[in-house]
């Protein structure tokens, strides 16, 4: 008797939650609704929905010099067409946005292009997004919100690009700017910054010391008592001169090593220490 009773609560159950699922499913998706279309200017969490442009979507997968061996990351993704314009080009692109219909909305236009093998959407916050995986990231946020990226930015595989529709970092310069053609109306300036190896500290370059200060791609320091000159870094790509010496080399985490030209030619190496 106990069992039966215990059956037919069982049964009650798992009929009450078939009707709610259907139920909750004829609501979503009525026949004769109309098929959801975002609003330019539409509220989002950090930021509202305003596309890209096409040829600034061009141009930024263009600065960022993206190749099929890249997979791109669009953090605040809208409809998708950033990651679906990179997969266009066969580079694989995840996109994450808050907004559930978007999400389902840039699922769907992905189908239509014919890439969603190549571009996929999740629901998300992008605070809280694993972009670990990025090698470009194409963006279209205001400065405040990169602002608060920043520190994830900085531990990107140094030489990750991030290449940014309209708005730039605080405090950090772009590694180059360059303008889209065409109709692209207010939205024709893209910014790309490069992900820097960490080169500040102290290195041993042979007898003598390196030091070294670092602000984003900015680097300043001495080698010995001299100071260095010209010096630049481009993700790992590392080069300075100290008089007519000019040293190229690369930063792999505590060790940097390359070429010695000019006055005196050869190889150099230098660890952290
Ligand atoms: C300016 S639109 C850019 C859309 C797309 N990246 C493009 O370039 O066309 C910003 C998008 O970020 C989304 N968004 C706002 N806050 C977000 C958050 N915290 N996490 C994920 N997406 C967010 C909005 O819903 C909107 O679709």
């Amino acid at each position: 008797m106990k069992n039966l009773r215990f059956g037919a609560a069982v049964t009650l159950a798992v009929l009450t939650l078939g009707v709610t699922v259907a139920f909750v499913q004829a609501q979503s998706n009525r026949p004769g609704d109309k098929p959801y279309e975002p609003r330019k200017g539409q509220s989002g969490k950090d930021v509202i929905w305003v596309p890209t442009p096409d040829p600034t979507a061009e141009k930024m997968l263009d600065a960022a010099r993206t190749t099929p061996d890249d997979y791109v990351i669009d953090l605040g993704s809208g409809d998708g067409r950033l990651v679906i314009a990179a997969a266009k080009r066969g580079i694989r692109g995840h996109g994450v946005e808050f907004n559930p219909d978007m999400v389902e909305y840039a699922r769907k236009k992905a189908a239509e292009a014919g890439v969603a093998d190549k571009a996929s959407f999740i629901q998300g916050d992008m605070y809280e997004a694993d972009i670990s995986k990025a090698t470009v990231l194409p963006l279209f946020l205001l400065s405040e919100n990169l602002e608060r990226l920043v520190p994830k930015f900085l531990t990107l595989k140094p030489g990750t690009r991030i290449v940014i529709n309209g708005y730039q970092i605080y405090g950090w310069e772009p590694d180059q700017t360059v303008l889209a053609e065409g109709d692209c109306g207010y939205w024709c300036t893209v910014y790309l910054y490069i992900v820097p190896a960490p080169a500040e500290g102290t290195w041993q370059l042979g007898e003598q010391v390196l030091t070294l200060k670092q602000e984003y791609q900015k680097i300043t320091g001495t080698l010995g008592k001299s100071a260095i000159e010209n010096a630049t870094l481009n993700g790992n790509e590392i080069r300075f001169s100290v008089g007519r010496t000019q040293y190229m080399g690369r930063i792999e985490g505590a060790e940097m090593k390359g070429r010695i030209a000019g006055a005196r030619s050869g190889v150099w190496m230098a660890r952290k220490g």
